[in-house]
Protein backbone atom coordinates (compact mmCIF):
# COMPACT_ATOMS: atom_id res chain seq x y z
CA UNK A 1 0.00 0.00 0.00
CA UNK A 2 1.68 3.52 -0.73
CA UNK A 3 0.11 6.37 0.48
CA UNK A 4 0.80 9.81 0.38
CA UNK A 5 -0.08 12.17 2.97
CA UNK A 6 1.61 15.25 4.44
CA UNK A 7 2.91 13.78 8.08
CA UNK A 8 2.06 10.57 9.52
CA UNK A 9 2.97 12.03 13.00
CA UNK A 10 -0.40 13.89 13.23
CA UNK A 11 -2.33 10.39 13.07
CA UNK A 12 -3.72 10.92 16.72
CA UNK A 13 -4.76 14.00 16.59
CA UNK A 14 -7.20 12.80 13.98
CA UNK A 15 -8.07 9.37 15.40
CA UNK A 16 -9.34 11.98 18.20
CA UNK A 17 -11.26 14.38 15.39
CA UNK A 18 -12.74 11.52 13.57
CA UNK A 19 -14.00 9.85 16.61
CA UNK A 20 -15.81 13.20 17.49
CA UNK A 21 -17.52 13.00 14.36
CA UNK A 22 -18.58 9.56 14.41
CA UNK A 23 -20.91 10.71 17.76
CA UNK A 24 -22.75 13.17 15.44
CA UNK A 25 -23.50 9.84 12.96
CA UNK A 26 -25.33 7.17 14.34
CA UNK A 27 -27.03 6.23 10.43
CA UNK A 28 -23.82 5.22 9.62
CA UNK A 29 -22.29 3.91 12.94
CA UNK A 30 -25.73 1.68 12.40
CA UNK A 31 -24.66 0.34 9.06
CA UNK A 32 -21.41 0.08 10.11
CA UNK A 33 -22.93 -2.81 12.40
CA UNK A 34 -24.79 -4.31 9.58
CA UNK A 35 -21.92 -4.41 7.29
CA UNK A 36 -19.61 -5.97 9.65
CA UNK A 37 -21.97 -9.11 9.85
CA UNK A 38 -22.77 -9.36 6.62
CA UNK A 39 -19.18 -8.81 4.98
CA UNK A 40 -21.17 -7.52 1.61
CA UNK A 41 -18.12 -5.72 0.52
CA UNK A 42 -15.83 -8.51 -0.01
CA UNK A 43 -13.39 -8.51 -2.71
CA UNK A 44 -14.36 -5.66 -3.69
CA UNK A 45 -12.42 -2.54 -4.56
CA UNK A 46 -13.39 1.01 -4.12
CA UNK A 47 -11.56 4.48 -4.98
CA UNK A 48 -13.80 7.26 -3.08
CA UNK A 49 -12.64 10.70 -4.26
CA UNK A 50 -14.24 12.97 -1.66
CA UNK A 51 -12.79 16.09 0.30
CA UNK A 52 -10.78 14.18 2.98
CA UNK A 53 -12.38 15.14 6.22
CA UNK A 54 -13.50 13.34 9.63
CA UNK A 55 -17.27 12.76 7.41
CA UNK A 56 -15.08 11.36 4.74
CA UNK A 57 -13.30 8.63 7.41
CA UNK A 58 -16.11 7.34 8.78
CA UNK A 59 -17.79 6.09 5.33
CA UNK A 60 -14.31 4.58 4.67
CA UNK A 61 -14.22 2.84 7.39
CA UNK A 62 -17.95 1.65 7.50
CA UNK A 63 -17.00 0.32 3.81
CA UNK A 64 -13.73 -1.56 4.81
CA UNK A 65 -15.65 -2.59 7.81
CA UNK A 66 -18.15 -4.47 4.87
CA UNK A 67 -14.77 -6.11 3.37
CA UNK A 68 -13.88 -3.55 0.78
CA UNK A 69 -10.49 -2.51 0.39
CA UNK A 70 -10.91 1.09 0.03
CA UNK A 71 -8.19 4.08 -1.64
CA UNK A 72 -9.19 7.59 -0.79
CA UNK A 73 -7.97 10.53 -2.76
CA UNK A 74 -8.80 14.44 -2.39
CA UNK A 75 -11.82 15.86 -4.21
CA UNK A 76 -10.46 19.18 -3.45
CA UNK A 77 -6.95 20.13 -2.53
CA UNK A 78 -7.63 23.12 0.15
CA UNK A 79 -10.21 21.25 1.98
CA UNK A 80 -7.83 18.10 2.92
CA UNK A 81 -7.37 17.58 6.77
CA UNK A 82 -3.84 16.00 6.72
CA UNK A 83 -4.29 14.80 10.19
CA UNK A 84 -7.71 12.50 9.14
CA UNK A 85 -5.49 11.35 6.31
CA UNK A 86 -2.64 10.48 8.57
CA UNK A 87 -5.29 8.77 10.67
CA UNK A 88 -6.60 6.73 8.41
CA UNK A 89 -3.47 5.74 7.52
CA UNK A 90 -2.31 4.34 10.41
CA UNK A 91 -5.49 3.49 12.64
CA UNK A 92 -7.19 1.59 9.60
CA UNK A 93 -4.65 0.67 7.21
CA UNK A 94 -6.86 2.77 4.48
CA UNK A 95 -4.54 3.84 1.43
CA UNK A 96 -4.39 7.36 1.11
CA UNK A 97 -3.25 9.82 -1.59
CA UNK A 98 -3.99 13.44 -0.15
CA UNK A 99 -2.50 16.32 1.05
CA UNK A 100 -3.57 19.66 1.67
CA UNK A 101 -2.56 22.54 -0.51
CA UNK A 102 -1.35 20.16 -3.17
CA UNK A 103 -0.58 21.53 -6.42
CA UNK A 104 -3.27 20.66 -9.10
CA UNK A 105 -0.28 18.19 -10.86
CA UNK A 106 0.26 16.47 -7.23
CA UNK A 107 -3.97 16.43 -7.12
CA UNK A 108 -3.84 14.82 -10.70
CA UNK A 109 -1.54 12.65 -9.31
CA UNK A 110 -3.74 11.18 -6.34
CA UNK A 111 -6.32 10.54 -8.28
CA UNK A 112 -4.52 8.77 -10.72
CA UNK A 113 -2.87 6.70 -7.89
CA UNK A 114 -6.26 5.65 -6.51
CA UNK A 115 -7.80 4.60 -10.02
CA UNK A 116 -4.03 2.46 -10.23
CA UNK A 117 -5.60 0.38 -7.34
CA UNK A 118 -8.37 -0.61 -10.24
CA UNK A 119 -11.48 0.11 -8.33
CA UNK A 120 -14.96 -2.14 -8.80
CA UNK A 121 -16.92 1.04 -7.73
CA UNK A 122 -15.57 4.62 -7.73
CA UNK A 123 -17.17 7.38 -5.63
CA UNK A 124 -16.72 10.67 -6.42
CA UNK A 125 -17.54 14.75 -5.31
CA UNK A 126 -17.62 16.33 -8.90
CA UNK A 127 -16.87 13.32 -10.91
CA UNK A 128 -13.22 13.90 -11.65
CA UNK A 129 -12.11 10.01 -11.42
CA UNK A 130 -15.11 9.54 -13.96
CA UNK A 131 -14.05 12.07 -16.02
CA UNK A 132 -10.25 10.34 -16.35
CA UNK A 133 -12.14 6.63 -16.71
CA UNK A 134 -13.59 8.54 -19.91
CA UNK A 135 -10.35 9.17 -20.82
CA UNK A 136 -6.35 7.73 -20.08
CA UNK A 137 -8.21 5.06 -17.77
CA UNK A 138 -10.80 3.75 -20.09
CA UNK A 139 -9.39 0.57 -20.08
CA UNK A 140 -10.46 0.27 -16.71
CA UNK A 141 -14.19 0.48 -17.49
CA UNK A 142 -15.08 -3.01 -18.34
CA UNK A 143 -14.13 -4.69 -15.20
CA UNK A 144 -16.01 -1.96 -13.31
CA UNK A 145 -19.62 -2.19 -11.24
CA UNK A 146 -20.26 1.43 -11.54
CA UNK A 147 -20.09 4.81 -9.70
CA UNK A 148 -22.02 6.69 -7.51
CA UNK A 149 -21.89 11.21 -7.52
CA UNK A 150 -21.90 13.25 -4.07
CA UNK A 151 -22.57 16.69 -5.62
CA UNK A 152 -24.94 19.14 -8.18
CA UNK A 153 -21.71 20.10 -10.05
CA UNK A 154 -20.69 16.40 -10.46
CA UNK A 155 -23.82 15.59 -11.78
CA UNK A 156 -24.71 18.20 -14.35
CA UNK A 157 -21.34 16.58 -15.83
CA UNK A 158 -22.56 13.09 -15.57
CA UNK A 159 -25.63 14.11 -17.19
CA UNK A 160 -23.93 16.28 -19.98
CA UNK A 161 -21.59 12.66 -20.56
CA UNK A 162 -24.89 10.67 -20.79
CA UNK A 163 -27.08 12.95 -22.84
CA UNK A 164 -23.80 12.86 -25.49
CA UNK A 165 -24.44 8.94 -25.32
CA UNK A 166 -20.83 8.43 -24.06
CA UNK A 167 -21.24 7.10 -20.18
CA UNK A 168 -20.01 4.06 -20.16
CA UNK A 169 -20.89 2.99 -16.15
CA UNK A 170 -24.36 2.86 -13.96
CA UNK A 171 -24.01 5.86 -11.89
CA UNK A 172 -25.98 6.42 -8.54
CA UNK A 173 -26.09 10.55 -8.24
CA UNK A 174 -26.22 10.87 -4.42
CA UNK A 175 -26.91 14.56 -4.71
CA UNK A 176 -29.99 13.65 -6.22
CA UNK A 177 -31.39 11.76 -2.52
CA UNK A 178 -33.94 13.76 -0.37
CA UNK A 179 -32.01 12.68 2.40
CA UNK A 180 -28.90 14.12 0.53
CA UNK A 181 -29.79 17.68 -0.70
CA UNK A 182 -33.19 18.92 1.42
CA UNK A 183 -30.29 18.81 4.27
CA UNK A 184 -26.53 19.07 2.82
CA UNK A 185 -27.12 20.86 0.12
CA UNK A 186 -29.11 23.06 2.44
CA UNK A 187 -28.64 23.09 6.15
CA UNK A 188 -25.10 21.94 5.66
CA UNK A 189 -23.91 24.52 3.27
CA UNK A 190 -26.29 27.35 5.06
CA UNK A 191 -24.60 27.04 7.94
CA UNK A 192 -20.70 26.02 7.08
CA UNK A 193 -20.56 28.73 4.29
CA UNK A 194 -21.26 31.36 7.25
CA UNK A 195 -18.80 29.96 9.62
CA UNK A 196 -16.50 29.63 6.96
CA UNK A 197 -16.89 33.50 6.18
CA UNK A 198 -17.06 34.64 9.94
CA UNK A 199 -13.91 32.21 10.72
CA UNK A 200 -12.18 33.90 7.70
CA UNK A 201 -12.69 37.13 8.71
CA UNK A 202 -14.87 38.10 12.15
CA UNK A 203 -17.27 40.30 10.50
CA UNK A 204 -20.22 40.96 11.98
CA UNK A 205 -23.05 39.77 9.85
CA UNK A 206 -25.94 41.56 11.02
CA UNK A 207 -26.34 44.69 9.10
CA UNK A 208 -24.44 44.13 6.84
CA UNK A 209 -26.04 43.67 2.55
CA UNK A 210 -25.65 40.19 2.03
CA UNK A 211 -25.73 38.85 -1.73
CA UNK A 212 -26.35 35.10 -2.26
CA UNK A 213 -26.03 34.52 -6.05
CA UNK A 214 -28.05 31.63 -6.68
CA UNK A 215 -31.38 30.21 -4.68
CA UNK A 216 -30.81 26.35 -5.38
CA UNK A 217 -30.77 23.96 -2.41
CA UNK A 218 -27.47 25.65 -0.99
CA UNK A 219 -28.70 29.36 -1.80
CA UNK A 220 -31.62 28.60 -0.09
CA UNK A 221 -29.70 27.66 3.23
CA UNK A 222 -26.71 30.58 3.01
CA UNK A 223 -29.62 33.22 3.10
CA UNK A 224 -31.77 31.48 5.43
CA UNK A 225 -28.66 31.31 7.84
CA UNK A 226 -27.64 35.13 6.82
CA UNK A 227 -30.89 36.51 7.53
CA UNK A 228 -31.25 34.67 10.64
CA UNK A 229 -27.97 36.41 12.02
CA UNK A 230 -29.68 39.67 11.00
CA UNK A 231 -27.97 40.46 7.40
CA UNK A 232 -29.95 42.42 4.77
CA UNK A 233 -30.04 39.41 1.99
CA UNK A 234 -30.38 40.05 -1.64
CA UNK A 235 -30.49 37.37 -4.27
CA UNK A 236 -29.69 36.84 -7.73
CA UNK A 237 -30.78 34.44 -9.90
CA UNK A 238 -31.27 33.57 -13.58
CA UNK A 239 -34.24 31.34 -13.35
CA UNK A 240 -37.30 33.23 -13.12
CA UNK A 241 -39.44 30.06 -10.55
CA UNK A 242 -36.19 30.14 -8.15
CA UNK A 243 -36.46 33.76 -8.66
CA UNK A 244 -39.91 33.95 -7.51
CA UNK A 245 -39.49 31.60 -4.88
CA UNK A 246 -36.88 33.88 -3.36
CA UNK A 247 -39.23 37.14 -3.43
CA UNK A 248 -41.97 35.05 -1.74
CA UNK A 249 -39.40 33.86 0.99
CA UNK A 250 -39.35 37.31 1.55
CA UNK A 251 -35.65 38.50 -0.35
CA UNK A 252 -34.96 41.15 -2.27
CA UNK A 253 -34.33 39.69 -6.07
CA UNK A 254 -31.99 41.88 -8.13
CA UNK A 255 -29.34 41.79 -10.54
CA UNK A 256 -25.86 41.78 -10.01
CA UNK A 257 -24.88 45.38 -11.45
CA UNK A 258 -27.73 46.82 -9.21
CA UNK A 259 -26.91 45.20 -5.89
CA UNK A 260 -22.72 45.51 -6.46
CA UNK A 261 -22.25 49.17 -5.55
CA UNK A 262 -24.18 48.48 -2.12
CA UNK A 263 -22.92 44.72 -1.46
CA UNK A 264 -20.83 44.33 1.86
CA UNK A 265 -20.58 40.16 1.05
CA UNK A 266 -21.20 38.16 -1.92
CA UNK A 267 -21.91 34.59 -1.98
CA UNK A 268 -21.85 32.35 -4.74
CA UNK A 269 -23.40 28.71 -5.23
CA UNK A 270 -24.99 28.85 -8.64
CA UNK A 271 -22.42 25.48 -9.92
CA UNK A 272 -22.22 28.66 -12.67
CA UNK A 273 -18.94 30.24 -13.81
CA UNK A 274 -18.49 34.10 -14.00
CA UNK A 275 -20.96 35.26 -11.50
CA UNK A 276 -18.50 37.66 -10.45
CA UNK A 277 -16.10 38.74 -13.04
CA UNK A 278 -14.75 42.17 -14.68
CA UNK A 279 -18.26 42.86 -16.02
CA UNK A 280 -18.87 43.92 -12.30
CA UNK A 281 -15.60 44.49 -10.42
CA UNK A 282 -15.31 48.37 -10.95
CA UNK A 283 -18.81 48.60 -9.03
CA UNK A 284 -18.24 46.84 -6.04
CA UNK A 285 -18.39 48.64 -3.08
CA UNK A 286 -15.21 49.06 -1.29
CA UNK A 287 -14.32 46.32 1.52
CA UNK A 288 -16.72 43.97 -0.47
CA UNK A 289 -15.89 40.60 1.18
CA UNK A 290 -16.28 37.66 -1.93
CA UNK A 291 -16.81 33.97 -1.30
CA UNK A 292 -17.74 31.36 -3.13
CA UNK A 293 -19.34 28.25 -1.94
CA UNK A 294 -19.76 26.13 -5.04
CA UNK A 295 -18.14 23.13 -6.24
CA UNK A 296 -15.42 24.84 -8.67
CA UNK A 297 -13.13 27.90 -7.80
CA UNK A 298 -14.80 29.08 -11.44
CA UNK A 299 -17.54 31.13 -10.08
CA UNK A 300 -15.33 34.31 -9.36
CA UNK A 301 -12.93 35.14 -11.36
CA UNK A 302 -9.97 35.69 -9.77
CA UNK A 303 -7.24 35.32 -12.49
CA UNK A 304 -8.97 38.43 -14.16
CA UNK A 305 -9.60 39.60 -10.54
CA UNK A 306 -5.46 39.48 -10.59
CA UNK A 307 -4.51 41.13 -13.43
CA UNK A 308 -6.46 44.28 -12.64
CA UNK A 309 -5.42 44.44 -9.10
CA UNK A 310 -2.42 46.79 -8.44
CA UNK A 311 -1.61 45.31 -5.43
CA UNK A 312 -2.80 41.90 -3.91
CA UNK A 313 -1.99 41.00 -0.25
CA UNK A 314 -3.14 38.62 2.16
CA UNK A 315 -4.74 40.21 4.98
CA UNK A 316 -5.62 37.54 7.26
CA UNK A 317 -4.87 33.65 6.61
CA UNK A 318 -6.84 32.65 3.61
CA UNK A 319 -7.93 36.81 2.95
CA UNK A 320 -6.54 38.66 0.03
CA UNK A 321 -6.90 42.23 -0.61
CA UNK A 322 -6.94 43.36 -4.01
CA UNK A 323 -6.69 47.13 -4.20
CA UNK A 324 -8.44 48.25 -7.21
CA UNK A 325 -7.53 51.95 -6.74
CA UNK A 326 -7.15 54.39 -3.88
CA UNK A 327 -10.43 54.47 -3.12
CA UNK A 328 -11.61 50.25 -3.78
CA UNK A 329 -10.35 47.25 -2.08
CA UNK A 330 -12.27 43.98 -2.39
CA UNK A 331 -11.40 41.06 -0.15
CA UNK A 332 -11.51 37.89 -1.79
CA UNK A 333 -11.67 34.13 0.68
CA UNK A 334 -10.02 30.95 -0.16
CA UNK A 335 -9.10 32.13 -3.47
CA UNK A 336 -12.48 31.50 -4.17
CA UNK A 337 -12.60 28.27 -3.74
CA UNK A 338 -15.31 26.25 -1.32
CA UNK A 339 -15.08 28.71 1.67
CA UNK A 340 -17.05 26.09 3.91
CA UNK A 341 -14.41 23.57 3.62
CA UNK A 342 -11.44 26.04 3.11
CA UNK A 343 -11.82 28.35 5.91
CA UNK A 344 -13.99 26.00 8.34
CA UNK A 345 -14.75 22.28 8.61
CA UNK A 346 -17.21 21.78 5.78
CA UNK A 347 -20.65 20.13 6.93
CA UNK A 348 -21.48 19.49 10.27
CA UNK A 349 -20.90 15.73 10.87
CA UNK A 350 -24.59 15.16 11.76
CA UNK A 351 -25.54 16.38 8.01
CA UNK A 352 -22.99 14.30 6.51
CA UNK A 353 -24.11 10.93 8.23
CA UNK A 354 -26.89 11.16 5.77
CA UNK A 355 -24.98 11.74 2.69
CA UNK A 356 -22.64 9.49 3.54
CA UNK A 357 -24.82 6.77 4.78
CA UNK A 358 -26.54 7.00 1.09
CA UNK A 359 -23.07 6.54 -0.47
CA UNK A 360 -22.49 3.60 1.52
CA UNK A 361 -26.26 2.26 0.88
CA UNK A 362 -25.48 3.45 -3.19
CA UNK A 363 -22.42 1.06 -3.16
CA UNK A 364 -24.76 -1.71 -1.32
CA UNK A 365 -26.40 -1.28 -4.45
CA UNK A 366 -24.21 -1.04 -6.79
CA UNK A 367 -22.47 -4.36 -5.17
CA UNK A 368 -26.23 -6.42 -5.73
CA UNK A 369 -27.30 -5.01 -8.78
CA UNK A 370 -24.11 -2.85 -10.99
CA UNK A 371 -23.71 -5.96 -12.97
CA UNK A 372 -27.06 -5.74 -14.46
CA UNK A 373 -27.53 -1.99 -14.85
CA UNK A 374 -27.34 -0.20 -18.14
CA UNK A 375 -25.18 2.61 -17.97
CA UNK A 376 -26.82 5.83 -16.56
CA UNK A 377 -27.84 8.30 -14.27
CA UNK A 378 -29.36 7.04 -11.44
CA UNK A 379 -31.21 8.14 -8.47
CA UNK A 380 -31.17 6.44 -4.92
CA UNK A 381 -33.32 3.66 -4.86
CA UNK A 382 -36.66 5.95 -2.80
CA UNK A 383 -36.75 2.58 -0.44
CA UNK A 384 -33.11 3.22 0.51
CA UNK A 385 -34.38 7.40 0.69
CA UNK A 386 -36.56 6.60 3.43
CA UNK A 387 -34.62 4.16 5.23
CA UNK A 388 -32.19 6.94 5.71
CA UNK A 389 -34.32 9.45 6.98
CA UNK A 390 -36.04 6.77 9.54
CA UNK A 391 -33.14 5.80 11.30
CA UNK A 392 -32.51 9.32 11.63
CA UNK A 393 -35.17 10.20 13.14
CA UNK A 394 -34.84 7.42 15.32
CA UNK A 395 -31.75 8.00 16.18
CA UNK A 396 -32.75 11.90 17.25
CA UNK A 397 -35.36 10.34 19.41
CA UNK A 398 -38.13 11.55 17.12
CA UNK A 399 -41.57 8.97 15.94
CA UNK A 400 -43.96 9.93 13.14
CA UNK A 401 -47.33 8.61 12.49
CA UNK A 402 -47.87 5.74 9.93
CA UNK A 403 -50.64 5.67 8.08
CA UNK A 404 -53.57 3.20 8.81
CA UNK A 405 -54.63 0.62 6.52
CA UNK A 406 -57.75 2.24 5.35
CA UNK A 407 -55.72 5.46 4.64
CA UNK A 408 -53.41 3.64 2.32
CA UNK A 409 -56.23 2.25 0.64
CA UNK A 410 -57.99 5.83 0.23
CA UNK A 411 -54.80 7.63 -1.39
CA UNK A 412 -54.39 4.60 -3.62
CA UNK A 413 -57.79 5.04 -4.78
CA UNK A 414 -58.88 7.04 -7.74
CA UNK A 415 -62.75 6.16 -7.62
CA UNK A 416 -63.49 7.92 -3.66
CA UNK A 417 -63.96 11.45 -4.34
CA UNK A 418 -67.12 13.51 -3.50
P1 LIG B 1 -28.95 24.06 -7.72
O1 LIG B 1 -28.88 23.64 -9.15
O2 LIG B 1 -30.08 23.62 -6.87
O3 LIG B 1 -28.91 25.68 -7.64
C1 LIG B 1 -28.09 26.52 -8.39
C2 LIG B 1 -28.90 27.78 -8.71
O4 LIG B 1 -28.03 28.75 -9.29
C3 LIG B 1 -30.02 27.52 -9.71
O5 LIG B 1 -31.25 27.98 -9.18
C4 LIG B 1 -29.60 28.33 -10.95
O6 LIG B 1 -30.71 28.86 -11.63
C5 LIG B 1 -28.75 29.42 -10.32
N1 LIG B 1 -27.79 30.04 -11.24
C6 LIG B 1 -27.06 29.46 -12.25
N2 LIG B 1 -26.28 30.38 -12.85
C7 LIG B 1 -26.51 31.56 -12.21
C8 LIG B 1 -25.99 32.87 -12.38
N3 LIG B 1 -25.10 33.16 -13.31
N4 LIG B 1 -26.43 33.84 -11.54
C9 LIG B 1 -27.36 33.58 -10.58
N5 LIG B 1 -27.89 32.34 -10.38
C10 LIG B 1 -27.46 31.35 -11.19
O7 LIG B 1 -27.57 23.66 -7.08
P2 LIG B 1 -27.16 23.52 -5.52
O8 LIG B 1 -27.45 22.15 -5.05
O9 LIG B 1 -27.67 24.68 -4.78
O10 LIG B 1 -25.56 23.61 -5.67
C11 LIG B 1 -24.91 24.80 -6.07
C12 LIG B 1 -23.39 24.58 -6.12
O11 LIG B 1 -22.93 24.27 -4.80
C13 LIG B 1 -22.96 23.38 -6.99
O12 LIG B 1 -21.72 23.70 -7.57
C14 LIG B 1 -22.80 22.27 -5.98
O13 LIG B 1 -21.96 21.24 -6.45
C15 LIG B 1 -22.21 23.03 -4.81
N6 LIG B 1 -22.34 22.43 -3.49
C16 LIG B 1 -21.48 22.88 -2.57
C17 LIG B 1 -21.50 22.39 -1.29
C18 LIG B 1 -20.54 22.89 -0.30
O14 LIG B 1 -20.19 22.17 0.64
N7 LIG B 1 -20.09 24.14 -0.41
C19 LIG B 1 -22.46 21.33 -0.89
C20 LIG B 1 -23.40 20.97 -1.91
C21 LIG B 1 -23.32 21.50 -3.18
Amino acid sequence: MKSHIADSSLAPAGKKKIEWAAREMPVLTHLEERFKKQQPFKGIRLAACLHVTTETARLAQVLKAGGASVAVCASNPLSTKDEVAASLVKHDNIEVHAVHDASRTEYYKHLKAALDTKPHITLDDGADLLTLLHGDYKKQLGSMLGSTEETTTGVIRLRALEASGNLALPVIAVNDALTKHLFDNRYGTGQSTLDGIIRATNVLIAGKQVVVAGYGWCGKGVAMRAHGMGAHVAVLEIDPVRALEAVMDGFEVTTMARIAPRADIIVTVTGNRDVVDSRVFSRLKNGCILANSGHFDVEIDVAALRKRAKSRTEVRPGVFAYTLSKKQTVYVLSEGRLVNLAAAEGHPSAVMDMSFAGQALAVHHLVTHGEHMEAGVYRLPEKLDKEIAQYKLSAMGMSHDRLTPKQKKYLASWNEGT
